[in-house]
């Protein structure tokens, strides 16, 4: 928890905000990478697979190994957790 509110803090001296720079990081990776065929239908679907926090981060994971992005833990991070406040709501485990 202590690194990620350094690394807010950080990013809210450059951009102004916390949340929309770190969202804003996740957003544009999974647009550039991901939407090519994920309409935002696929996450809105019955049958999630995607159904905690960490089974959210490991689909991403999953999806980036596929398409061999090589994305780092914090692009993987930043990805799980735009798609989890466009989304998924799940509940973010303590750091
Ligand atoms: C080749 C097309 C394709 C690409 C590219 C792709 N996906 Fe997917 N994705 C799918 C399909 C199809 C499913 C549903 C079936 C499945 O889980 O295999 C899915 C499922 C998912 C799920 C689980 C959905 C849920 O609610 O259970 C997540 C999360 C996801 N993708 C994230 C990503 C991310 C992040 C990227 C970019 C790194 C990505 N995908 C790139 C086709 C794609």
């Amino acid at each position: 928890m202590t690194r990620h509110w350094r690394k807010c803090l950080w990013v809210l001296a450059l951009y102004g905000t916390c949340a929309t720079a770190q969202s804003g990081r996740g957003e544009l990776l999974y647009t550039t990478y991901c939407v090519t065929c994920h309409t935002e239908q696929l996450h809105w679907r019955e049958k999630q697979v995607a159904t905690n926090w960490t089974r959210l981060v490991a689909e991403v994971r999953r999806w980036q190994t596929n398409g061999n992005l090589d994305w780092s833990r914090d692009d993987i991070d930043a990805v799980a957790r735009y798609l989890n406040i466009l989304h998924y709501h799940h509940q973010l485990p303590e750091k």
